[in-house]
């Protein structure tokens, strides 16, 4: 089993899309049996909620379905999870403050490191934003997702 876990600020927004973007695809590769995917807040902003209404909306239309609640990152987590993936630097750096040994960083990656059109950018917060910010956020995730997929694949031959 390959554990994934998407991580943004709320975990109602940009995580729970890289989950749903996530399981789609290995939904429509019949590759559900190898994977648990799962998302995570570095907050306690909004633990329990289901995605944002606008984040929903806006994923439906591209027929992707956001299902999860909110909960937080726990440190238990590190040693659950094979890919943890921040959304942006902030993120980032929040994960990797609270491993406190340092002994989890080759786990932790930015998503867009995995898109060859959108490498070294951040997956903006859309939360205060409009409409187009939902849409830009699910683009950047599909095609970092889509490129995570390929290289998981190729490393472990499926
Ligand atoms: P997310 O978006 O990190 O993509 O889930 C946010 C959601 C809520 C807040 C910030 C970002 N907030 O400050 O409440």
């Amino acid at each position: 089993m390959i554990n994934i876990l998407f991580v943004c600020l709320g975990n109602i927004c940009r995580s729970p899309s890289g989950e749903g973007v996530f399981k789609t695809l290995v939904k429509r590769e019949n590759l559900e049996t190898e994977f648990f995917i799962d998302s995570a807040g570095t907050s306690a902003f909004h633990v329990g909620e289901q995605a944002d209404r606008r984040m929903q909306k806006h994923a439906a239309k591209r027929n992707i379905y956001l299902t999860s609640r909110s909960r937080k990152f726990a440190i238990d987590d590190f040693a659950k999870f094979d890919y943890i993936m921040a959304m942006d630097n902030d993120n980032y750096m929040d994960i990797l403050s609270m491993d406190k040994q340092d002994i989890f960083k080759n786990k932790v990656f930015m998503m867009t490191d995995f898109s060859p059109l959108y490498q070294g950018r951040e997956v903006p917060d859309p939360y205060y934003g409009g409409g187009p910010g939902f849409e830009d956020v699910l683009d950047l995730l599909e095609e970092s997702c889509l490129g995570l997929l390929e290289i998981i694949k190729k490393n472990h031959e499926l």
